[in-house]
């Protein structure tokens, strides 16, 4: 099966899936799942964590104020949003942005796993700690695992069946939108993503 038709296998799945645990909240606030969005055959992929309000009321992954972050980190270092794939963990909105729960991340994630096995990405970029840990850990590197703040800006490799693939672990761009400080060392932790593909 072509990478087009097996993503939109996994969308008819999402729209569909009335097992989900944040489907009857998506259905009552009349919100869409977030797929992902961007090149089938990035070379990079970046996982956030769930989608926000206007990530949901738009389809779209990172459309909002982090997403604004993400548009100019990615301006940073000269990568086109258009040739990288974006998504999530967990593709429905959890309420009022609260942490998506550890039975959300089980039910969600095998979504995750088979964009990430379509795509056969050479750098997986997760943003904000949950995906660093479910993305880290899946690949079999959980034993190397330390807090965000020491992991971020690091590059980690792993063994996957189509090839060696590189972990980023970064900082979530929300962190910028509370704490425009931290705008300069997200800056800086980006830039080992030019060294990863390079
Ligand atoms: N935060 C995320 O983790 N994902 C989005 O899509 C938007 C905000």
């Amino acid at each position: 099966m072509q990478k087009t038709d097996l993503m939109k296998q996994i969308r008819d799945e999402l729209l569909a899936g009335t097992h989900l645990p944040l489907y009857s909240y998506r259905k009552a606030n009349n919100y869409f799942p977030v797929i992902g969005e961007g090149s089938h055959d990035a070379k990079i992929m970046f996982v956030g964590e769930a989608p926000g309000e206007n990530e949901a009321k738009t389809g779209k992954p990172f459309c909002g104020r982090s997403g604004k972050v993400l548009d100019d980190l990615l301006a940073h270092i000269g990568i086109p949003r258009s040739e990288v794939y974006v998504t999530n963990i967990v593709k429905d909105r959890p309420q009022a942005n609260r942490d998506p729960k550890p039975e959300e991340i089980d039910i969600y994630a095998p979504f995750l796993d088979r964009q990430i096995e379509i795509i056969k990405p050479r750098v997986i970029a997760t943003l904000g700690r949950f995906s660093m840990v479910y993305v880290m850990t899946r690949l079999g590197l959980e034993d190397i695992l330390k807090p965000i703040s020491v992991m971020h800006g690091g590059l980690f490799e792993a063994k996957t069946e189509w090839g060696r693939v590189k972990i980023a672990p970064l900082y979530h761009p929300a962190v910028a939108v509370y704490n425009a400080g931290m705008l300069g060392e997200l800056k800086k932790d980006f830039e080992i993503i030019n060294k990863a593909v390079s």
